[in-house]
């Protein structure tokens, strides 16, 4: 018997070494010192032996069965740390590597220009304002000097809104211009007055490479005593250069637009060619970029402004036109089109 405990022992302690799970554990513990093992038989057998065999047996086979419940409670313990050190290995995170990139967006082309041109004016002393696009009639054309059956509002044909009742200011329709706001500036200040005035216009327009239903516009106005020409021209200059590079010329030709005498269309030579000719100015050495003039004694008169003590220039640009200008860009549609490879090259 007791060569048999040796035996027993040995090879439980052998069959323990070689687990490393725990469920096989578990087997070992049923087989080895469960009730039906063959240790715990002869326990229940030591009954049967003389009583000094009994107790030297006895007291081996529960040297054995401590030993295996200690070597089994060690093994298992070793399992259970193995087990938890590879899982920790496995959720090993590596806090130094660099951060997946984030999506950071930008400014849309149209806006980034729009707030070049204002930061110019601002650095010359004007406020900026902004205005409603949904206009009244009277403001967008009459008070501009622009009368109900002038030809010049063909030009400026709108999208008008249905309206009722008796409407002392016409019409309301979408702004087909900023020059509004000239009106409402000067109705609201006394002189003297220096604004520039962003924002977004409309007009009934089939839709080509250079032509948009919806556009962006900065108009700008000054009146004060003894504005004259020369002050227009210098403040456009200086504007010109600032936004297309401080080598650029400027080119004055007379233009007609009814709220202004006399009225211009100012031209840049062109940041492509250098006046030479190329893609950009399409061969004739000139951007055309905005239209100006001194204000109308008309629309002064208008205002309440005394035209013999005041004058004024104002002038208006398309921010589209601007920004295709400066970055060569053959078609207004690209602004519209939301398509982030077009976008993505004004980071
Ligand atoms: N409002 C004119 C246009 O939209 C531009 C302009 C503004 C011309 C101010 C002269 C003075 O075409």
């Amino acid at each position: 018997m007791i060569e048999q405990l040796e035996e027993l022992k040995s090879r439980a302690l052998e069959h323990l070494g070689r687990l490393d799970a725990l469920p096989a554990l578990e087997d070992w513990r049923v087989t080895y010192l469960g009730k039906r093992s063959e240790l715990n038989q002869i326990l229940r057998n030591l009954g049967t032996l003389e009583p000094s065999a009994r107790r030297t047996v006895g007291q081996i086979a529960n040297d054995v069965k401590r030993l295996l419940e200690s070597e089994f409670n060690d093994r298992r313990t070793q399992i259970e740390r193995t087990l938890r050190e590879a899982e920790v290995a496995r959720e090993r995170i590596d806090v130094t590597r660099p951060a997946k990139p984030t999506l950071i967006g930008q400014k849309h082309p149209i806006t980034q220009t729009l707030e070049e041109i204002v930061g110019a004016f601002r650095a010359l002393g004007y406020d900026v304002v902004e205005g409603p696009e949904v206009e009244w009639e009277k403001l967008n054309f009459d008070m501009l000097n622009i009368p109900p059956e002038h030809p010049a509002r063909d030009r400026w044909d709108t999208f008008y809104v249905k309206s009722e009742g008796s409407l002392p200011l016409g019409q309301m329709l979408l702004r087909t211009h900023t020059s509004p706001m000239q009106i409402r500036v000067m109705e609201k200040t006394k002189p003297p007055v220096r604004v520039v005035v962003p924002g977004r216009c409309y007009r009934y327009e089939a839709t080509d490479a250079t032509h948009e239903s919806q556009f962006t516009q900065v108009e700008g106005l000054a009146v004060d005593e003894n504005l004259t020409f020369a002050d227009l021209k210098g403040t456009l200059t200086a504007f010109t250069h600032m936004v297309f590079g401080p080598e650029r010329r400027t080119r004055f030709r007379v233009d007609f637009f009814p709220f202004v005498e006399p009225g211009a269309e100012m031209a840049v030579d062109c940041h492509g060619c250098h006046g030479a000719g190329c893609r950009i100015c399409k061969q004739s050495g000139w951007l055309e970029i905005m239209g100006a003039g001194m204000v109308h004694p008309k629309v002064l008169e208008g205002v309440g402004y005394d035209p013999s003590r005041y004058t004024g220039f104002a002038f208006g640009m398309g921010v589209e036109r601007i920004s295709m200008l400066k970055y060569g860009i053959d078609d207004i549609r690209l602004f519209f089109a939301n398509d982030l490879r077009f976008l993505r090259q004004f980071r």
